[in-house]
C-alpha cells in the first residue's frame, strides 16, 4: 500500500517543488514531544469516525476498519513497537499514516471534515482534562496528609509569626490547616478550569467550519465533553475553537498559584528544620548530605520545590507570551503550547506526590499504618513561643475586659513587656506585685490568661486557633475529603 502521507513528507503535495531541508524538518516537527498525546488523539479520531459513519459521510465498513486499525496502533504504541517518524512531523500525521498503512482507504477517509487545527486543540483539551483529574486527586491526598498530621497535633503550640517575629501562640494543627485551605482552593480552581477545558473544538475544521453535515454535539457526548446536566459542550465559534488556548493559560495560572502555596510551605519547612528552629524533622529519604560537611542533612526536596515554582511561573509567562498578539485563527506558534504545558503537569504532579508523602508518610503494607511523615518537636516550638512575649495581646485584652480602652491597655502592656525584658523573664513569670504596679485591676486570674494554653483556648472565634475550633475544622475537612 502506498502511503500518501509518507510521500507528502518529502514535499507536501504536487504544489511543492522541493522537499523540506533536514534542519527545517527538525525545527518544525513536534512528534518527539507531542507523541505523548497519542491516546487523546486516537480517542478523538474514533469519536470523529463514529460520527462520520452515523451521519452517512463514511461507510459503516470504513468505521469498522478505522476501529480495527486504531486498536492495532494502540497495541503497537503500548508495546513500544510503533515507529515514530520525524518525517511525519507530529503525532497526528504519524498515527494517520500508520492507520492508512494498516487499513487502506478507510484510513484516508478519517480526516474528512477535520483539520489538524481542530484535532490538536481537541487532543490537548482531552489530555489536560485527564491530567487535571489526577491533579485534583493528588491535591486531595495532600490535604488528607495535612489533616492527619494536624489531628495529632491540635494541642501542640507553635509560635505564630508576623514579620517572622513571635506574635501569638497558635496550634500547630491550625497552622497546617491554613495550607489545607490553600490546597482546597487549588483543587477548586482546577475543577473550574476543567469546565472550560472540557469543550469541543473538533468540527471547527481548519478555521471556518466545514461543508460536511457533522454532528458536533454527538462527538462532544462521545468524548464526555458535557456539563453537569449532561449537555454537550461545543466551542461555538470555529475561529475561536481552533485558536483558543485560554484553558492552557488558566491551567498554568492555577498550577502557578498551587506552586506558590508549595513554596511557602517549603520555606517554612526549611526554616523549621534549621538548627535555629528545630521544630520539625523530615524523613532522611527527603534530605541529602553534603559532600564536604559530614554533619549536614539538607532539605533538598523543599528547596527544589521552592525552585521549581519559578519554573512553573516561567511556563505561565511563556504561554501568555505565546498567545499575545496572535492573529486569528490557528498559527504554528501554537505548537509551542505543549512543552510548557507538559512540564507544568509533570512538575506539579511530582511535587504534590512527594509533599503528601513527606508530610504524611507512606502506608506500611505490614501494618496498614502511615509511617515516615514529619516529626514534630513540640518542646522546641513551645520554648520558642516563650521567647517572644506571645501573650502580650492577651494581657491587653484582659485589661480591656476590666474596662480599660484598648489603646490604654496596649500602652500598659508595652511597659509590662519592658519590665519582663529587664527581669529576663516571660510576662507570666512577673510577680503579682509587679503586675499590679501596671494596673490595679490586675488580679490572680491573669496568670491563666498569660499562659500559652489559656491564650490558645481563648481564641475560639470561628476560624480561630482554639483547640475546640481546630477540632471542628478537622471534622469539616474529614467530611469533605472523603
Ligand atoms: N503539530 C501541530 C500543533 O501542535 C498540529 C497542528 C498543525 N496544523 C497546521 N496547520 N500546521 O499545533
Amino acid at each position: 500500500m502506498t502511503n500518501q502521507l509518507d510521500k507528502k513528507s518529502q514535499a507536501w503535495s504536487a504544489l511543492f517543488s522541493e522537499p523540506m531541508s533536514e534542519l527545517v524538518k527538525r525545527y518544525t516537527a513536534s512528534v518527539f514531544f507531542d507523541k505523548r498525546l497519542w491516546q487523546a488523539d486516537i480517542t478523538g479520531s474514533l469519536a470523529h469516525a463514529d460520527m462520520l459513519a452515523a451521519q452517512g459521510i463514511i461507510a459503516a465498513q470504513d468505521l469498522a476498519d478505522i476501529q480495527r486499525g486504531m486498536a492495532l496502533i494502540t497495541h503497537e504504541i503500548e508495546s513500544g513497537a510503533f515507529e515514530w517518524k520525524l518525517d511525519l512531523e507530529d503525532v497526528h500525521l504519524n498515527i494517520e499514516a500508520r492507520l492508512t498503512q494498516l487499513v487502506g482507504d478507510a484510513g484516508k477517509r478519517l480526516h474528512t471534515g477535520r483539520s489538524r487545527n481542530d484535532q490538536v486543540a481537541t487532543d490537548v483539551r482531552l489530555w489536560l482534562r485527564s491530567e487535571m483529574d489526577l491533579i485534583i486527586d493528588l491535591l486531595v491526598d495532600l490535604q488528607k496528609s495535612l489533616v492527619e498530621v494536624a489531628e495529632k497535633h491540635v494541642e501542640v503550640i507553635l509560635p505564630g509569626f508576623t514579620h517572622l517575629q513571635v506574635a501569638q501562640p497558635v496550634s500547630f494543627a491550625h497552622h497546617l490547616l491554613a495550607y489545607v485551605e490553600m490546597f482546597s482552593r487549588d483543587a477548586e480552581r482546577m475543577s473550574d478550569v476543567r469546565r472550560r477545558t472540557n469543550r469541543l473544538p473538533l468540527g471547527s475544521a481548519a478555521l471556518a467550519g466545514t461543508t460536511y453535515p457533522l454532528d458536533r454535539e454527538r462527538v462532544a457526548r462521545t468524548l464526555g465533553m458535557v456539563d453537569e446536566a449532561g449537555n454537550p459542550q461545543v466551542c461555538q465559534n470555529s475561529l475561536d475553537g481552533v485558536s483558543d488556548r485560554d484553558f492552557a493559560i488558566e491551567f498554568a495560572a492555577a498550577a502557578s498559584l498551587c506552586m506558590v502555596h508549595i513554596s511557602r510551605m517549603s520555606e517554612e519547612l526549611i526554616l523549621w528544620m534549621s538548627q535555629n528552629f528545630g521544630f520539625v524533622k523530615i524523613a532522611d529519604r527527603f534530605t541529602t548530605g553534603s559532600s564536604i560537611m559530614p554533619q549536614k542533612k539538607n532539605p533538598d526536596v523543599p528547596e527544589l520545590a521552592r525552585g521549581k515554582t519559578g519554573r512553573v511561573f516561567g511556563h505561565l509567562m511563556g504561554l501568555l507570551t505565546l498567545m499575545k498578539g496572535q492573529p486569528l485563527a490557528y498559527n504554528k506558534d501554537n505548537q509551542e503550547d505543549k512543552e510548557p504545558l507538559f512540564d507544568t503537569v509533570d512538575t506539579l504532579k511530582d511535587t504534590l506526590r512527594i509533599f503528601s508523602e513527606m508530610i504524611g508518610g507512606q502506608v506500611n503494607p505490614a501494618t496498614g499504618q502511615k509511617e515516615g511523615g514529619i516529626t514534630v518537636n513540640a518542646d522546641a516550638m513551645e520554648a520558642a513561643v516563650k521567647k517572644g512575649y506571645a501573650t502580650a495581646t492577651d494581657l491587653a485584652d484582659y485589661l480591656v475586659k476590666k474596662g480599660l480602652p484598648f489603646r490604654d491597655a496596649h500602652e500598659i502592656v508595652a511597659h509590662a513587656v519592658k519590665a519582663a525584658t529587664n527581669h529576663n523573664c516571660d510576662l507570666s513569670e512577673l510577680p503579682m506585685a509587679v503586675l499590679q504596679g501596671f494596673h490595679a485591676s490586675i488580679e490572680k486570674d491573669v496568670y491563666e490568661v498569660l499562659s500559652l494554653r489559656g491564650s490558645l483556648n481563648a481564641r475560639k472565634t470561628l476560624g480561630g486557633t482554639a483547640p475546640a475550633q481546630v477540632k471542628l475544622q478537622i471534622a469539616r475537612h474529614r467530611a469533605r475529603l472523603v
